[in-house]
């Protein structure tokens, strides 16, 4: 079985920026909170009514696409990653596949609901496709638009002040080379913690059940059967909830643990490690698994600072970021990994 490698990386963000400053003038916060516990200076937001997830996707997948060398034409699987999609359905995989002008090929479109894992998850799922020889030129985008879906005021502010839109993709084609391109991928889901990082409406449960006494309200019954209720409106329950502390502690011990193992199945250390490009959850959570692993500064790769979390976009963006200033180069040990909700988790690591 060959090995999948990736040939092109591409990336989109919007062009305006919000300071930490800017932010503060519609909610109680500050650059000092803010970088204090996140490390994030900056963030961009899209145009709203003019851009969407899939828009966003579709400019990086272009980019990837060129850069890979190859025709849009060429693709013959698209797996989209977004927990922002444009539509509650169909997904936005399609929508791209549209907005790329290449819907008579048919090809199949995969969208992928694995918020911060999406892109680790979208590699691994490719990478199955390659390695069985079924597709050739597989494109893989993770694409966020959170300004659309959070609350600014001071009441959702622990959430808002750490997402913002992006958008990242990759072209994954099979290698000739032994030993190259993705060595493994390892994904994990454990969803005890299902309710404490999500947006649960709107959904199917109607607020009746929702696997836990913590988010369910006693008129949910009078609600009815519809996924959006004037009571949801007024409640402000259409916007993202965390559980900072609990989605801090699991990360820092998830990351080292499926880092390791992936490590551990090819025969090396930390020490391998070129460069580490984690998820931009925070840059927190990044600096305390680097502990972890022992890695020096040289190898990691954040960008949380000028991007805050831009949840199934972040490790396609740093990648790409990465590689335009020389930080990855022709045999280098790449590694890969992302926590978020569900929980979900995975790691790749790549031979470049
Ligand atoms: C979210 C996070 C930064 C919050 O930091 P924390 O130290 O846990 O802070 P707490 O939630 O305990 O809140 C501390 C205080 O700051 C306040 N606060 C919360 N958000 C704030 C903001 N944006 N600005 C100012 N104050 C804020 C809280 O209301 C609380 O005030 P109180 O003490 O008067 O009640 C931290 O828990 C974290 O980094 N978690 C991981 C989140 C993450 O990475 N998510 C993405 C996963 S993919």
């Amino acid at each position: 079985m060959k090995n999948s490698k990736i040939a092109g990386i591409g990336y989109y963000v919007p062009d305006k920026i919000y300071t930490n400053d800017d932010l503060s003038k519609f909610m109680d916060t500050s650059d000092e909170w803010i970088t204090e516990r996140t490390g994030i200076k900056e963030r961009r937001f899209a145009e709203k009514h003019k851009e969407t997830s899939s828009t966003m996707g579709t400019r990086a997948a272009q980019m990837a696409i060129d850069n890979a060398g190859i025709n849009k034409e060429d693709i013959d699987f698209i797996v989209f990653a977004t927990l922002s999609a444009d539509y509650y359905f169909p997904g936005a995989g399609v929508l791209l596949q549209r907005q790329l002008g290449i819907t008579h090929l048919e090809a199949p479109a995969l969208d992928i609901r694995n918020q911060c894992s999406g892109f680790v998850y979208g590699l691994s799922v490719a990478d199955q496709y390659i390695k069985t020889g079924k597709y050739k030129n597989i494109l893989l985008v993770g694409a966020e638009m959170h300004s659309m879906g959070m609350d600014f005021t001071t009441n959702g502010r622990s959430v808002s002040v750490i997402f913002g839109d992006g958008a990242g993709a990759v072209v994954l084609q099979p290698t000739e080379e032994e030993g190259r391109g993705i060595l493994t991928t390892h994904i994990h889901s454990n969803g005890t913690h299902a309710e404490e990082l999500a947006m649960i409406n709107p959904g199917s449960h109607g607020g009746v059940w929702l696997g836990t006494e913590k988010f369910g309200y006693p008129d949910a019954e009078e609600m009815g059967g519809v996924f959006v209720t004037q009571k949801m409106l007024d409640d402000g329950l259409l916007a993202p909830n965390m559980t900072g502390q609990l989605v801090f502690k699991t990360a820092v011990k998830k990351f080292p643990e499926v880092i390791n193992a992936a490590l551990y199945e090819v025969g090396l250390t930390s020490k391998d490690i070129s460069l580490f490009i984690p998820h931009q959850a925070n840059l927190r959570i990044s600096q305390f698994v680097q502990k972890l692993l022992k890695l020096e500064d040289s190898q990691v790769y954040n960008n949380i600072q000028k991007y805050g979390n831009t949840t199934a976009a972040s490790i396609p963006i740093a990648l790409y970021e990465a590689f335009e200033e020389g930080k990855i180069k022709d045999g280098d040990l790449i590694c890969l990994a992302a926590f978020g909700s569900g929980f979900t988790w995975g790691s790749a690591l790549i031979r470049w």
